[in-house]
């Protein structure tokens, strides 16, 4: 009787171990932010799944995945650009997702058509100007960059840049090939010096007096403005925001995304680890945290409200991955290095 009782509690207690073992949920992530370690907390407190991050850049991780092959051990790849996510659907390596919940959540521009990545983030492609050597209304349109008046007077990031890639991307996807290489041309031409730096470093030139319009991501001045760095934070008090195209096809937007590798060991634990970061929960912690845009534009925080509310363009993302080759031989055309 006794032997009876210890071989059942034993197999109880090796069911739990298993179970305990099959309870995780394993990441690939381009992105390093401390607010994604508190989203994985908290995802752990509460459904009991642990999470298991590797970091990487976005083509390591990649490479690594098509190298792994079916033995991966990857639930989940996260990228922070969709022209990546779009790359790592083409090569076949995510698989669909059928959940009532993403398609709520994620406006349909922010996801693959074939539901195999999920946008979770938002992020803008704002022009950030100087407040007292540009007047508000004086930047309407991303185009505007390109008029003669700017001559001298505008920065930008390197070609090589992924975002700067997107931005070019939804630009061809909307106006074609033709003017697109005219506008990155002509912004070439009116740059005050060689695209160089981060978009941070962007915006602290703009707020120095090296020029006076930058295009960057907008949650780069939340860091400035929330910087433990008092030099950052009164450049930061210089510059405003200038949301492009706002009575056309709106504001360039960016996504971190994620999909479901398509060897995933655990696919339940990684749609309910995606399901979680569409939450309003997540959503908001995001918004406070990295400033990056929420999902839902109706959850932004106070600084994203200083800003002002835009209008962002809705082109499905899948855009951006589908133009990349083009943008990067027109950036070439263009001599933007
Ligand atoms: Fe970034």
């Amino acid at each position: 009787m006794i032997k009876r009782k210890i071989a059942i509690m034993s197999l109880m207690l090796m069911s739990s171990v298993a179970a305990l073992a099959a309870d995780e949920v394993n990441l690939y992530s381009q992105r390093h932010y401390p607010a994604d370690k508190e989203v994985f907390s908290l995802f752990t407190e509460k459904t009991g799944i642990k999470v298991n991050v590797v970091t990487a850049n976005a083509d390591e991780l990649i490479e690594r995945l098509q190298s792994e092959g079916e033995k991966s051990p990857a639930d989940v790849l996260i990228t922070k650009d969709a022209a990546r996510l779009h790359w790592a659907e083409s090569e076949g390596l995510y698989q669909e997702v059928k959940s009532e919940l993403l398609v709520k959540n994620v406006p349909a521009h922010l996801r693959d058509p074939g539901m195999r990545w999920f946008g979770f983030t938002q992020r803008a492609r704002v022009l950030v100007y100087a407040m007292d050597r540009v007047k508000a209304g004086e930047l309407k349109t991303y185009e505007d960059l390109a008029k003669p008046e700017w001559k001298g007077r505008v920065i930008a990031r390197s070609a090589s840049n992924i975002y700067n890639q997107s931005l070019l991307s939804a630009m061809i996807a909307t106006k074609g090939e033709k003017e697109a290489l005219l506008w990155a041309v002509k912004v070439r031409r009116n740059m005050a010096r060689k695209p160089q730096g981060s978009d941070r470093d962007q915006i602290r030139a703009v707020a120095s007096g090296l020029a006076d319009v930058a295009i960057v991501n907008s949650y780069y001045l939340g860091l400035l403005v929330n910087s433990e760095d008092p030099k950052d934070r009164d450049l930061a008090s210089k510059v405003k925001i200038a949301f492009p195209n706002q009575e056309g096809r709106g504001a360039h937007v960016n996504i971190s995304g994620i999909g479901v590798c398509k060897h995933a060991k655990n696919k339940d634990n990684a749609v309910k680890f995606i399901e979680f970061l569409s939450s309003k929960e997540v959503q908001s912690l995001y918004a406070e945290k990295t400033y990056e845009y929420p999902l839902s534009l109706e959850m932004i925080t106070p600084l994203h409200r200083s800003w002002g509310s835009f209008k962002p363009d809705t082109i499905n993302l899948k855009a951006l991955g589908v133009n990349n080759a083009k943008a990067i031989k027109i950036f070439q055309a263009a001599k933007w290095e």
